[in-house]
């Protein structure tokens, strides 16, 4: 059992012992039940303490039950809380740190509330597409109002416990503690302060009184608002129905009417992309063969090399943690410019009130510069940003390997270059690693850790850890050319490519798959990225692609100097200063002559078709990347895409996706596809693992 009984005198105190954050999982449940009936038989205890150990009073549902038969056996959450409704005992909830979504919930279900200042109080639920489901929809209004309740249900976002004990006529404290420390001997003497009540006498949150002055008008102002804000999500404007059922029906009535919206909810596609993310954002951080207790290096100060576009962003996602930089580069100009952009971001923080000053000040005071690598000497890790070009990289790394310290992590932000070589390059290639930071890497929250043959497993630890501390999301990669998310957006590139051969435009290719989601289409983001970068990876690779079957538009694109959103035009024309992608007569009329030449018909080519192309095609590579063991899970795949790529967030990325749609119902496209003469019939040929998935009746998850 997770949860502890013990009496102090005429006090029984119940303590969830389930860390780190004391989920309600089944063994605390039935450990509270319990102590409950032992407190109720025993004639010596007056009144009940319920608190946790440790870090939490309760983070809510346990996360590690999430969909097993474990989270529904009884007693469930609504039943320990009925329990404790019913004690004929006083008791009170002694509330610290974090009291979220089941906490809360059960804490609401006790007759009194004390809570230490700084606890964190919250109902998350609507986070993972979901609404509270055992009560807090029906009491949190009761003891803090309507509109603070909902302000609090619809955001899912956490308030101190001090903020809302300030509230005036706030029911849900009886008391705040004077600190963190005195918070379990105040909570005992309140409970002595309340020992011997028992009945009527007992107050329970459920006969609160639940009105909002304006009614049904404040309602539907709610709803107004909630829809224009969340219209890929239908959990925000179901958590308004279920606070408005507690204005207009009995409790219990209320109460079944949040477990109906709650149900209806589990199984929508958004809940379940949203729980699929959470999960997946954590399991990412674990990598198969890296025990969690993996002895890691300290990183207390970085070099970075290169005061690039890169460069640049990746030291201030240091100087953010507080963690000192110093950068290197060839030439004193290239570092005045590097830190002046540095500058001119943080200045810009500051001008929008996003930065006080003194942080920005603190955050400057850690950066340094330097021409000379010796003074890299003392630097914990190493990451480097200079030209792509493998010539480069050997120079830097013969250069790091000679002056870093034993133990240091040297690291390169490559985006297309084989980690291997460039750890050949050095005398220690179990200390060299991949950190591939996706731009504006200071904004940006994707990093690839890019995992070579010979990576020592406490250096991809600690890296999984500095990611953390830099407020990433980490996903290790194995090396491969341009590892989990540029080896699968090649394919979608591709596709992209085809689509304009057989007779669409970029405008109805961007469209299609905007509306299915997609932050921006690949034409849009190829002006913005510049389309000379693929341009000149495809010529660096000719040899390798020559016998790769892929569309030519790009390149006359390129040759037509159109690069993009910095020459003014690209697959669209652009207006001075402006960002607007406005469709272009001449890119159209260069598709059509691309297409006569190719002596293609062109065809009307529906939406569904595109998204379906673009995204499979993310979907077949991710199926190729798992097989090469590249990616050691489909989760680190959509977390990619999730976090680097602008896939949308409420259809959990392109292998769950996948999953949701059927491998089978994928695999059968797949198949249409390849008998389209202009398209690549080998690439459609559904990975083994998906084919192996389909006769099995499994998906990826
Ligand atoms: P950049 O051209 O903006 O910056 C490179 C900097 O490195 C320049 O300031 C240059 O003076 C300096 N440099 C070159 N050789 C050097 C040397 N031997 N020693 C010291 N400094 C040297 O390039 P950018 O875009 O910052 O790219 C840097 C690296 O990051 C490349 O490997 C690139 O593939 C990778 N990358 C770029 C992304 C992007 O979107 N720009 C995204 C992810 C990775």
């Amino acid at each position: 059992m997770t949860a502890e009984y013990k009496v102090l005198g005429d006090v029984a105190v119940i303590t969830m012992t389930n860390p780190p954050v004391n989920g309600l999982g089944f063994s605390t449940r039935v450990g509270i039940t319990d102590g409950l009936a032992k407190a109720i038989d025993d004639p010596a205890v007056k009144a009940i303490v319920v608190t946790g150990a440790g870090k939490a009073f309760s983070g809510g549902a346990d996360i590690k039950e999430f969909g097993t038969p474990k989270a529904l056996q009884e007693p469930i959450l609504l039943s320990v809380i009925l329990a404790l409704e019913a004690s004929t005992k006083p008791i009170v909830a002694a509330m610290h740190s974090v009291a979220m979504g089941g906490g809360l919930e059960l804490a609401l279900g006790c007759h009194y509330r004390v809570a230490a200042p700084g606890t964190s109080i919250a109902l998350p639920e609507v986070k993972l597409g979901l609404i509270p489901g055992a009560g807090g929809t029906q009491r949190l209004p009761r003891v803090l109002g309507v509109e603070t309740a909902l302000n609090m249900i619809v955001s899912g976002e956490a308030v101190k416990s001090e903020l809302l004990a300030a509230a005036p006529g706030q029911k849900l404290f009886d008391k705040l503690s004077a600190s963190a420390e005195s918070l379990f001997d105040e909570a005992v003497e309140f409970a002595r302060s309340v020992a011997g009540k028992t009945g009527e006498a007992l107050p329970l949150v459920r006969n609160l009184p639940c009105k909002h002055p304006q009614g049904d008008a404040y309602f539907q102002f709610a709803k107004n608002m909630v829809a224009g804000m969340s219209k890929n999500y239908p959990a925000p404007l179901q958590c308004v129905a279920a606070v408005q059922a507690a204005t207009q029906m009995k409790f219990d009535a209320g109460m079944a009417e949040e477990r109906r919206i709650f149900t209806s909810l589990m199984f929508t596609p958004e809940s379940l992309a949203l729980r699929h993310l959470f999960m997946a954002e954590r399991a990412a951080s674990r990598i198969p063969d890296v025990a969690d207790d993996t002895p890691q290096r300290a990183i207390k100060s970085v070099g970075v090399i290169g005061a690039g576009t890169m460069g640049g962003g990746i030291s201030m996602n240091f100087l953010n943690a507080g963690i000192p930089v110093k950068i290197l580069e060839m030439k004193q100009e290239a570092l005045d410019r590097g830190i002046a952009t540095i500058k001119k971001n943080y200045e810009s923080q500051v001008k929008r009130g996003k930065l006080k000053q003194d942080k920005y000040e603190q955050r400057m005071a850690l950066l340094s510069t330097t021409l000379a690598y010796d003074d890299l000497k003392d630097a914990d890790l190493i990451i480097e940003a200079v030209f792509e070009e493998l010539g480069v990289k050997e120079k830097v790394f013969k250069e790091l390997d000679r002056v870093a310290k034993k133990g240091a992590i040297l690291a390169s932000n490559t985006s297309t270059l084989d980690v291997d070589k460039i750890a050949a390059f050095t005398e220690r290639p179990q200390d060299v690693v991949g950190m591939h930071f996706f731009s504006p890497a200071n904004v940006m929250k994707l990093l690839e850790v890019v995992r070579g043959k010979l990576t020592a497993k406490d250096v991809l630890a600690t890296v999984m850890t500095v990611a953390k501390k830099i407020k990433k999301t980490a996903v290790v990669s194995g090396v491969c050319d341009g590892f989990i998310g540029n080896r699968m957006i090649e394919q979608y590139s591709r596709q992209a490519g085809f689509l304009l051969d057989e007779g669409a435009l970029p405008q109805q290719v961007d469209k299609a798959i905007e509306k299915f989601g997609f932050a921006m289409g690949p034409f849009r983001m190829g002006d913005l990225a510049g389309n000379d970068i693929g341009w000149a990876i495809r010529k660096r690779r000719a040899t390798e692609i020559a016998d790769m079957k892929y569309s030519r538009t790009a390149d006359k694109l390129c040759e037509l100097g159109r690069f993009g959103q910095k020459t003014g035009a690209g697959w669209y024309d652009y207006q001075a200063g402006k960002r607007d992608a406005i469709p272009s007569k001449l890119v159209n009329d260069m598709i059509e002559n691309h297409r006569k030449e190719l002596g293609i018909t062109p065809r009307k080519i529906s939406d569904e078709e595109i998204v379906q192309r673009l995204v499979y095609a993310l979907v077949n590579e991710g199926a190729h990347i798992l097989e090469d063991g590249i990616a050691s899970k489909s989760g680190d795949i959509d977390m990619v895409y999730l976090t680097g790529y602008g896939f949308p967030i409420w259809r959990g990325g392109p292998m769950h996706y996948a999953s949701q749609v059927g491998l089978y119902n994928v695999a059968e496209s797949m198949k249409r596809f390849a008998k389209n003469p202009h398209d690549d019939a080998a690439f459609w040929k559904p990975a083994k693992l998906i084919e192996q998935l389909v006769a099995e009746g499994k998906s990826f998850s």
